[in-house]
């Protein structure tokens, strides 16, 4: 697990993974989501921060904004932006599943660009919405955005072979090759900017925010949210990006395991 999250952290502090990432501003669902589901102003948690694209914007709309991410220059490239607001945001090198951070103290918390798809495994990833959600005070929300796991794009191949193999394997009772659905692992030697990236689906993601002391409030695309609709009332096959927005349910009932 370690060296997978090494593998991580050094895929994103190569210099021109950096440079990539050293643009400033929300995409336009990013910040219908942020305003419908934050308060005005207060404390928000901009986790898996990159180089501040999220930070910065969210800084200028009053918001006391830390930025955190598990690549170091990553976030120096933060401080060296060419905003005058990078001074007003506070910045930290931290992985999002070991957070330095005091509980209930941000109003919100935001991982954006699929961040939490490189937190390598379910348990791990569970680990990190269990981090957020102790450091969110009681009612804030988690936004966050992952591929479109449902959708017949590029990935879709991967994925079916993905669960054949799984099926094979519990069904051979042989040991499951891949540890866990829908990990992807790339040769750090391909100069590839992802080096580990994990698709779940939804239903998986629903049972972990509840064990993580969350209620999922919205669940969306990108698509949709740009054009102004709905969700989909049953399966969302759009393949543009999911948004899910997470609410901390009050304390008496956080971490009650589902039936
Ligand atoms: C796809 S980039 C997105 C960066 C930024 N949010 C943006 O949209 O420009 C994902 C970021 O998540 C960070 N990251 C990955 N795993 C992390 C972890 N466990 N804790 C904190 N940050 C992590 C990476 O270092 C990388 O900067």
């Amino acid at each position: 697990m370690d060296s997978l999250k090494s593998r991580v952290r050094a895929g994103y502090s190569r210099s021109w993974v950096v440079h990539r990432y050293s643009k400033i501003g929300l995409w336009p669902s990013e910040q219908r989501v942020c305003e419908a589901f934050w308060p005005h102003s207060g404390r928000i948690l901009d986790i898996g921060c990159g180089a501040g694209r999220t930070t910065i914007p969210l800084v200028q709309q009053g918001y006391a904004v830390t930025g955190t991410d598990i690549s170091v220059p990553m976030v120096r490239q933060g401080h060296r932006l060419n905003s005058t607001d990078v001074q007003k945001a506070t910045w930290a090198a931290c992985d999002a599943a070991d957070l330095p951070f005091s509980d209930g103290v941000f109003d919100g918390a935001l991982f954006s660009y699929n961040g939490i798809e490189l937190v390598p495994g379910l348990e791990e990833k569970e680990r990190v919405l269990t981090e957020v959600c102790r450091v969110l005070k009681s009612g804030g929300k988690l936004i966050f955005t992952t591929h479109a796991f449902e959708a017949f794009n590029r990935f879709a191949f991967f994925r079916i072979r993905q669960l054949f193999r799984f099926w094979c394997s519990r069904i051979l009772r042989r040991s499951i090759e891949e540890r866990e659905m829908g990990e992807v692992v790339y040769d750090p030697d391909r100069n590839l900017e992802v080096y580990y990236m994990q698709i779940v689906s939804p239903r998986i993601y629903r049972r972990m925010l509840k064990e993580s002391g969350f209620e999922l409030e919205y669940y969306n695309s990108r698509q949709r949210i740009d054009s102004d609709r709905a969700p989909a009332w049953f399966v969302d096959f759009d393949p543009d990006f999911k948004f899910y927005v997470a609410g901390k349910i009050q304390r008496e009932n956080a971490g009650v395991p589902s039936e």
